[in-house]
């Protein structure tokens, strides 16, 4: 006999509001290892639309020991036990139940209901873990007030959840304490926190533009107590953007975090008390690299922003995730943009995206962003729900332009505030500011449909006629699973023609066959047919058009220009994605092209030491635009690759190059050490991309690595400050065998001698 129970699949097209409602939740937790005592009340009213007479609560590895219902206890004739559930006859319209069962946090492993991992207790309860706390109709759009009190020993000072705390005592003669909180926006359970602990915390506020003041706690246990100062900052940036973007403030009187060791996921964002895996919020400038900063920063914004696009509107059902994770992601990655490099930023999405996500896209586990179908809600935390969700939203923003999406992002937080909402909703809101750009009915086959679109463009230039003609086709790629059933998408095409001379010609004064839309951002047309012609009359001399500018759709682009073509859109555009695109394709075009590297670094070359030259330019950017491609990057979508000759040439490159300039890039190192050098203490964009580009010029150096280098190197990592320049110092030194390796290493070994973490960093 087979005791596994057979999985139940769910289907979208099934979802039906739930029968009963819970307004409001009073839950008491006695705290102990083994047995934790979980007491719940619950108001509950029959659903008047759809009338049942059982209700069937959800609950699994729970231990019932009484249920009541409106103050009369239950004999176990009166409702159904079974392991994954609790169903009891009901009679009347509103009613209260009180259910008492026992946990065993001690031996939860699972890291989801209520566990205990290294004397601290906390709660995991998305996506349905809420179950293993309490019997509950554990679905996201039954939202209820809780009310939490919690009972533990005095050997846990710290006692935490979500809301405001409004009651506290002590139990002196069982040494025991408790605490009250009180959470007075309606939530559905996976967003109910719970942390008891010896935790030390660091304070701060907020002052919303409203002028309330909100106080800003975050937790940590005693030896990460020190590491906060920065999430701290990230997370008061995260409040003042998200009010100065999109007009959203912060609601409740406190805001806490706190890190946890133990931990599935890096954080999440249950209402006002965010819970991280201490990995993801705990930094140190000597310990922790700027790559690890800006991770911090913008997961720290992701749980905050979730307060607005996660938890006062919420999802439906857990079809609509990417209502909240997508969102969010797109939040997250504009504020990051806004705070860091907003050229990186979007290429680094853009490079993620296209190495993750369109592979997982084009893999036997694709899926729709909006799934039809799932066993397991948590197989479906993926790339594709995160960041083609992300995509899919910028893919509106660049539909309606910066100023009518923010009117539609406003409209949709007033119109469902307080509620669970769908995808639909969403895409609703922001179609209303602008329906005649697209179609919303088709809009909605991205989030129906998997798989990646290749967008192709072909144009010619009419000398006679004066004329540029653009062909633009889409199509399902080849091996996609949708190929067979492809239905065509509304594709924004931000674009942009670059003149000979460098000029950027904006085709809104220009005449075309198609309507060209034109905003802040620049001109866009819409595809939304398999094929598009565009015809742009009055063009005196022959001109580049820049497709995709932004990366304005989660698309394969595909078009074809000379390189010439490539190397006035790399000199000219003022686009950066398309900027940085033509440098990888130029790059490329040298590593796998027959091409002499010598010849073919002529003008290339010079166009990236004028890059390297340009003051004007943030310095992440210049490093991102002159950094060679990674073997990986170079091979992408090759049939058959020559593993030795690619490395061979991607080496040749990087030493001709090297070569050709050595004399220009001693001289910006030696001024780019000059500046980090007072920067050591300063996490801005700015001095981030000055050591990034020093770093990146390091590495270029080695090419030709002798004693200069060497010492440059070695210079760096022993007067450094920041662990972004030691520890690509001592990549380098490594790396080129320098004489001294092992003294190196232990120099690096010992500035973190109580700690794992940079042992574990290389
Ligand atoms: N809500 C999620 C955390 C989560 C995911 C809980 C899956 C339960 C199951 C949270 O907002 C999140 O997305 N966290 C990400 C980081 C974020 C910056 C993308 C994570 O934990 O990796
Ligand atoms: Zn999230």
């Amino acid at each position: 006999m087979t005791t596994a129970i057979a999985m139940q699949k769910k289907l979208l097209r099934e979802y039906a509001p739930p029968s009963f409602y819970i307004s409001e939740v009073f839950l008491t937790f006695e705290i102990d290892p083994k047995t934790t005592q979980v007491t719940s009340v619950l108001k509950i009213q029959v659903n008047p639309q759809n009338k049942q007479s059982e209700i069937v609560l959800d609950g699994e590895s729970l231990t019932l020991i009484s249920v009541s219902l409106n103050g009369i206890i239950l004999t176990p004739e009166d409702f159904k036990l079974t392991e994954k559930s609790l169903s009891i006859k009901v009679s009347k319209k509103e009613f209260e139940l009180k259910i008492i069962t026992h946990i065993s946090p001690s031996e939860n492993t699972q890291l989801e209901g209520l566990y205990l991992s290294k004397g601290m207790y906390s709660t995991q309860c998305e996506a349905e873990g809420f179950r293993r706390i309490t019997y509950y109709l554990d679905r996201p759009d039954v939202l209820a007030k809780f009310t939490t009190k919690i009972i533990a020993p005095s050997g846990l000072p710290i006692l935490l959840s979500n809301g405001n705390l409004i009651d506290q005592g002590n139990d002196e003669e069982n040494s025991q304490h408790w605490a009250v909180w009180q959470d007075p926006f309606p939530k559905p359970c996976y967003l109910f926190a719970l942390v008891a602990g010896k935790l030390e915390c660091i304070t701060d506020h907020f002052i919303t533009s409203s002028g309330k003041k909100i106080d800003l706690k975050i937790y940590a246990e005693a030896y990460d107590a020190d590491k906060l100062d920065y999430a701290m900052n990230a997370l008061k940036q995260s409040m003042a953007w998200d009010e100065r973007r999109f007009g959203r403030e912060y609601d409740l009187d406190l805001f806490m975090i706190v890190a946890v060791s133990h931990f599935n996921m890096g954080a999440m964002e249950n209402k006002g008390l965010n819970i991280f895996n201490s990995s993801c919020l705990v930094s140190h400038p000597k310990l922790t690299t700027d790559k690890e900063y800006r991770r911090i920063s913008s997961i720290v914004a992701h749980e905050y922003l979730h307060n607005w696009s996660g938890n006062r509107i919420t999802c439906r059902d857990w079809f609509q995730l990417s209502l909240k994770e997508g969102f969010t992601v797109y939040r997250d990655q504009v504020f990051s943009a806004d705070l860091f490099s907003p050229a990186v930023e979007r290429i680094e999405s853009v490079q993620n995206l296209i190495e993750f996500q369109f592979t997982e896209d084009a893999g036997p586990l694709s899926h729709p962003v909006r799934p039809h179908e799932y066993e397991e809600i948590n197989n479906f935390y993926t790339m594709t729900i995160y960041e083609k969700g992300a995509e899919i939203v910028r893919i509106l923003q660049n539909l309606v332009g910066e100023k009518k999406f923010r009117q539609g992002t406003d409209y949709y937080f007033e119109t469902y505030d307080g509620q669970a909402a769908t995808i639909e909703d969403f895409v609703s809101c922001i179609h209303q500011v602008a329906p005649e750009t697209f179609d919303k009915t088709q809009f909605l086959k991205w989030y129906d449909q998997g798989g990646t679109p290749i967008v192709q463009c072909s144009y010619f230039y009419d000398a006679v006629k004066k004329q540029l003609s653009l062909d633009f086709n889409q199509a399902a790629p080849e091996h996609d699973l949708w190929k067979n059933n492809f239905i065509p998408k509304v594709i924004p095409i931000r674009l942009a023609l670059v003149a000979n001379d460098g000029t950027i010609i904006s085709l809104k004064d220009l005449k075309t066959n198609q309507k060209v839309y034109s905003d802040d951002q620049g001109d866009l047309i819409v595809l939304n047919q398999s094929n598009f012609s565009l015809t742009i009359e009055g063009l005196e001399n022959s001109v580049i058009p820049s497709i995709g500018r932004g990366f304005s759709a989660p698309v394969h682009w595909r078009v074809k220009h000379s390189l010439e073509g490539w190397r006035n859109i790399l000199k000219y555009e003022t686009d950066s994605y398309c900027r940085w695109a033509a440098a990888r394709h130029l790059y490329k075009e040298l590593i796998l092209g027959t091409q002499n590297i010598n010849l073919g670094l002529c003008e290339f070359g010079e166009i990236l030491l004028q890059i390297l030259n340009d003051k004007t330019l943030d310095k992440r950017f210049q490093a991102a635009l002159v950094r060679l491609p990674s073997f990986q990057e170079v091979i992408q979508g090759l049939p058959e690759v020559q593993v030795l000759q690619v490395l061979d040439r991607l080496d040749e490159v990087k030493e001709k190059f090297s070569q050709k300039y050595r004399q220009e890039l001693v001289g910006l190192y030696q001024s780019l050490q000059k500046q980090a050098s007072s920067l050591s203490n300063d996490f801005s964009g700015e001095a981030m991309g000055c050591r990034d580009l020093k770093n990146l010029i390091l590495t270029l150096l080695t090419a030709q690595c002798d004693e200069q280098v060497i010492q440059f190197a070695e210079h760096q990592l022993m007067h450094s400050k920041t662990m972004t320049e030691i520890y690509e110092a001592l990549k380098v030194l490594i790396h080129n065998d320098a004489p001294k390796s092992k003294e190196y290493l232990d120099y690096f070994r010992q500035i973190d001698p109580l700690h794992q973490s940079i042992i574990q960093k290389w």
